[in-house]
């Protein structure tokens, strides 16, 4: 089935050389939620933005439903199949408006009339898990989740068929974080939305999304079912984002400390990577000189698809191959602090 969003190999560059997003491919089924992870400045929020036309891409396609979105801000019909809900829910809502306008500003937009627009905005409003009279109130009467829950209710109100969720949860604190996401869910459930969800914590993701994408400076390192991108992931990269995501145990993070430091090198010998190279050769234990100078291609690796040169695809079980194989897989090397095979 074709899915609901494809983005091919699409490239956004900025002024000055910034190369935000280095030909990432993604795509997003029907009801589907694919987490987008990455630490911050890899490209995340820009990938959001571009499906979104806020930005132009450089190269590659984005395609809705088996159409081609052209660099154009997404308007009319598309606008109402597309919602982006933003980091921070200060940014997104009008001040000097009444909550209620600004939720029923979409489903004005879409065609509603004004009271039919006033009505839905309450029962969205209520929808979110917050009181109907919340409509006559103004932004700066609510908390931060409180405004983040009419930020999505504004995004509901176009009735969309796929909603991008850029770090909805990073400005809130744990216990609202949590709500927040119980709410996404149960959102997701009843109306069967698709959600494309940016975060740069992988628990989060994990708790989210049936699929996860990894992105390091633009580039799509790892991607593959959440479950197994979180605990058992086979690029150095997604390894690295694994052994740093906080836990609560002391024997783990020990664990996780002790793997950090197999994982991520503290200087580099490899000349400097060059724009063909892998972006995350200055960092990785695992670089050979191919790093520096050739871009690793995505290749499938069961359930994943894994873009890194020291991965093996012909042993067919990365996790499991002899250590002294010094091109064996990162996977390999990663779990067992090979240093032997590093050039
Ligand atoms: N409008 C812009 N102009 C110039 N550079 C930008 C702009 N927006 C983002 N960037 C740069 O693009 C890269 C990716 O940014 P972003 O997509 O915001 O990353 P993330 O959301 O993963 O933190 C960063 O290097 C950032 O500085
Ligand atoms: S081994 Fe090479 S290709 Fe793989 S992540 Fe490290 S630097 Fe990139
Ligand atoms: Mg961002």
């Amino acid at each position: 089935m074709t899915p609901l969003l494809s983005v091919e190999n699409v490239s956004v560059e900025f002024a000055r050389g910034v190369t935000a997003v280095d030909q990432a491919s993604l795509t997003v089924g029907r009801g589907e939620t694919v987490g987008l992870v990455g630490e911050s400045g890899s490209g995340k929020t820009t990938i959001g933005r571009a499906v979104l036309g806020l930005v132009p891409i450089a190269s590659g396609r984005i395609i809705l439903d088996g159409t081609e979105i052209q660099n154009e801000t997404v308007t009319g019909r598309l606008a109402s199949r597309l919602q982006m809900v933003f980091q921070d829910p200060a940014g997104s809502l009008n001040p000097a408006r009444t909550v209620g306008y600004s939720v029923a500003e979409p489903a004005r937009a879409a065609g509603a009339g004004s009271a039919a627009a006033g009505r839905r905005a309450r029962e969205l409003l209520t929808s979110v898990g917050l009181p109907a009279e919340a409509a006559a109130r103004y932004p700066r009467e609510f908390s931060g989740g409180q405004r983040q829950r009419i930020a999505i209710a504004r995004a509901l109100a176009a009735a969309p068929e796929l909603v991008i969720c850029d770090e909805p949860t990073s400005s809130l604190d744990l216990s609202t974080q949590a709500q927040m996401l119980n709410l996404l869910t149960s959102l997701r459930e009843a109306r069967g939305l698709s959600f494309l969800f940016i975060s740069h914590d992988l628990a989060v993701v994990r708790h989210m999304a049936e699929r996860v994408v990894v992105l390091y400076r633009g580039m799509v390192m790892e991607s593959g079912p959440a479950q197994l991108v979180s605990t058992r992931p086979l690029h150095p990269y997604s390894q690295a984002l694994r052994a740093s995501a906080p836990v609560a145990d002391v024997a783990a993070q020990r664990q996780n400390r002790a793997e950090r430091h197999k994982l991520i090198k503290v200087s580099s010998s490899l000349p400097a990577t060059g724009p063909d190279g892998c972006p995350y050769a200055a960092r990785c234990a695992f670089a050979a000189p191919v790093c520096a100078s050739q871009r690793p291609q995505p290749v499938v690796a069961g359930s994943l698809e894994v873009a890194c040169h020291r991965y093996d695809p012909t042993s067919g079980h990365p996790q499991q191959v002899d250590l002294t194989d010094t091109i064996g897989s990162c996977a390999t090397a990663a779990h067992e602090g090979d240093r032997e095979g590093r050039a």
